[in-house]
Parts: C-alpha cells; structure tokens; sequence
C-alpha cells in the first residue's frame, strides 16, 4: 500500500480518487490530514467507504504517532502532498508555512527515515518518497528568460515559496546524507476540480457565477504555466513508478498565459454554458491593488520527465478548463459549502482593502 500525506486538499484528493480508480488497481491506500481550512472529507466520498481506502486525522508535525502509523500500515511509497499552499495567505500570516511546511516535512522525513531504516534489505530498495513541490522556488522570470530547469537556482520570493524551498533543501539533503530514496517534483501551477476558490481559477468561476467582481492583481499581465490536476497527478503516478531517487523532476503545462487572458477565457465559457441575462461576465472584471512582491512569471521546461518517463500531458488548456468550468457548474453545492463561515473573513481580510 501507499500512504498520502494532505489528501483532503484538492490535488491530494484528485490523485486518491485517479488512483483508486484506475482499472485494476488492488493497491490500497492511507490518507494522513490534519483537515485545515483546505482539507475537505466531502471531496472523498465516493470512497469513503472503499475497502482499499482509509483515512488518518494526523498531523505531519507528530513524528511519533507518524512513525506509529507507519510501522502499523507498513506502506512502500509515501506521497506527500501536505502543506499550506496559499501564497496570499502566507503574506498575511507565515507562521503556519514555516510550521507545516517546513517543520512538518522535517518531522515527516524523521519518521519515514526511521521507517525505511527498519525494513529489510528488498523492501528498503524499493521504498520511495515522493515529494510534491512547486517551481514558485525558482523564483520570476523575465518576458525573455528561459523557463525553469531542474538546475535552475532556487529564488523564492514569498514566504510560501521560501517554506516550499526550504523543504525540498531538507528532502534533498536526507537523500545526500542517508541514502533515503526521496524524489521531489516541482509543477507548475494547477487547476480542475476540487481546488479551493481562493485560488485564481476557481475564485473566479465562483464570483462569475455569483455574479460578483472578478479581483484582478495589478494589471493583469503576470504569466503562469497551467497545468490540468489530473495531469499533474499522471506525472506523479510515473514518478512514483520509475523516477530515480535523489532525483528533481519539472512538471508544467507548457500553456503559458497572462492572468487577464485567464480570466477572460473563464469568461467566456461562462457565457456559453452559463449566459447572465445582465451581460457578458467579463464586464465584472475588477483590478485591484497588486499583491506585494507579486512573482511576474513562471514557465516549466518539463522535457526531463518527458524524455525520462515518458510523461506529457494530456489535456490542452482549452480541454482543461472546460472540464473544470463543468465540474464547478455541476458542483455548486459543494462550492457553497465551502464558502461557508472562515472562508467569508478570508475574503474580507484579503479583498476588503484592496
Ligand atoms: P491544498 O491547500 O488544497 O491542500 C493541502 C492539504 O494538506 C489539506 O488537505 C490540508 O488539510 C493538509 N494539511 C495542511 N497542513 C497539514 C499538516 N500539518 N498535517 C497534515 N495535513 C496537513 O493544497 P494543494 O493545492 O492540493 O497542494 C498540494 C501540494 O502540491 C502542496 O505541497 C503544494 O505546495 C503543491 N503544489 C500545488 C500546486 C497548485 O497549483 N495547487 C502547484 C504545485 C505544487
Ligand atoms: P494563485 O491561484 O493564488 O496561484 P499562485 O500565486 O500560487 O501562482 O494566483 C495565480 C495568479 O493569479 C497570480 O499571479 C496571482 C493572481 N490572482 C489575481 O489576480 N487575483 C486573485 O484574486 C488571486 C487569488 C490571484
């Protein structure tokens, strides 16, 4: 079996549902979240009560009970996902990011050395960590810069993306120190289903359904690489199966596009599948006071996982988001809950004076 770390969250549940899933899959699989503001139970449903499937309330800082865990579920791969993964949440308030993010992979990486150290020698060989990161610890790049390599220099700007850094740094020195078989990834910005609407994309699906103003930083012109979920989550599937330990591996979209052209496009679905007797939605873009120290770009070169594992992906941007636009049409009640009590002084602490 494998053990996930921060699979309530939204690419965390969107890899346990592909995973238990995929046709013939016997392999089971434990799920380890604290439940945070971003971990959410209703996103597992409908494999809630899988036999392959079972979930831990834990959190990734009690090295112990994690170790306790491990010894009692024996796993030969973990998958660790958790973390806080808000970049404007993390400008507001960095204490929990240095905490999970940091402490928390250091603590997991203790428990899960100790694991390892215990096995015998075939299941030692075998066992991998997968360490899912972000390329925001490459720092920005220019209009002309060359997109992120694997040995690009780490420059993280905001306290998300230092805590990211600083746990990959921990990740790589316990390969270098102690030979343990972790393999960390760097991807580039996601969307689909599940993800949490403080994020751009579905942020903005939900105010455009809702018909309220679409929050734009600055003048829109900041460049992301966007990659569908499920393609992220086909990335790690081929990491965990044949990537090389003490190995990094870039995963992105190869789909670059200017914020403003994001949210247009959002716009424009919206229109098709969702007209608003009031007018096209994208009369309710709204600009707004940028974000400090706002990254300007991030593009991946993602042709090490391509030409090594064989990974591209399969959905192009126009496929992708409308998917997604689909997923949170057919899915408002589960958007509804979500923007329940915290979630509103969420939008009052970051939006109210912008
Ligand atoms: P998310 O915020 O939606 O989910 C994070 C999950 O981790 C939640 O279920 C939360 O309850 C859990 N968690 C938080 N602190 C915990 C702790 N101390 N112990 C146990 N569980 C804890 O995040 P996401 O968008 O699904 O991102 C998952 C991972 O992928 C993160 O490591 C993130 O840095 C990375 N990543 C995300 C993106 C993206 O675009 N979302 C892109 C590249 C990499
Ligand atoms: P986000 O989804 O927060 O991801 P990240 O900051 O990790 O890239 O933001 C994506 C881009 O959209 C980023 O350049 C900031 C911008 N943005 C807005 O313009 N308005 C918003 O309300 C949000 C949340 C983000």
């Amino acid at each position: 079996m494998i053990l996930i770390t921060g699979g309530a969250g939204f690419i965390g549940s969107n890899f346990i549902i592909d995973w238990l899933g995929a046709p013939g899959q016997d392999e089971a699989l434990v799920n380890v979240d604290r439940l945070t503001y971003a971990g959410n139970l209703e996103n597992l449903a409908g494999v809630e009560h899988d036999s392959r499937y079972r979930f831990v309330r834990l959190d990734i800082c009690e090295r112990d009970r994690i170790l306790e865990l491990l010894r009692a579920q024996r796993p030969r791969a973990i998958v660790h996902f958790a973390a806080e993964s808000h970049v404007d949440r993390s400008i507001l308030g960095p204490g929990e990011f240095v905490r999970t993010n940091i402490e928390g992979t250091f603590s997991l990486l203790q428990a899960a050395h100790g694991y390892w150290g215990e096995l015998d020698a075939p299941s030692r060989a075998t066992f991998r960590f997968v360490h899912v990161s972000t390329d925001e610890v490459y720092g920005s790049l220019g209009p002309t810069d060359a997109p992120f390599r694997e040995a690009s220099a780490y420059q993280p700007n905001s306290p998300y993306s230092a805590s990211k850094a600083a746990s990959d740094h921990l990740v790589r020195a316990w390969h270098h120190t102690y030979g343990f078989p972790a393999i960390t990834t760097n991807c580039s910005n996601n969307y689909g289903p599940y993800q949490f609407p403080e994020k751009l994309i579905p942020l903005v699906i939900a105010n455009a359904i809702a018909g309220k103003p679409l929050p734009v930083y600055g003048d829109g012109t900041n460049v992301r690489d966007w990659l569908y979920v499920g393609d992220h989550c086909a990335a790690l599937r081929s990491v965990l199966r044949s990537g090389r330990p003490g190995q990094t591996y870039n995963i992105g979209g190869g789909v670059e596009m200017a914020n403003i052209d994001v949210v247009r496009a959002v716009c424009r679905l919206l229109d098709e599948l969702r007209p608003d007797p009031a007018g096209p939605h994208e009369r309710l873009v709204s600009y707004v006071t940028d974000r400090p120290g706002h990254d300007w770009r991030y593009a991946i070169d993602a042709r090490k996982i391509a030409g090594e594992l064989r990974w591209t992906p399969a959905e192009s941007f126009a496929s992708g988001i409308a998917r997604t636009a689909r997923w949170y049409l057919e899915h408002q009640s589960w958007v509804e809950r979500v923007l329940s009590g915290a979630y509103k002084d969420w939008i009052a602490t970051n939006y109210g004076g912008r």
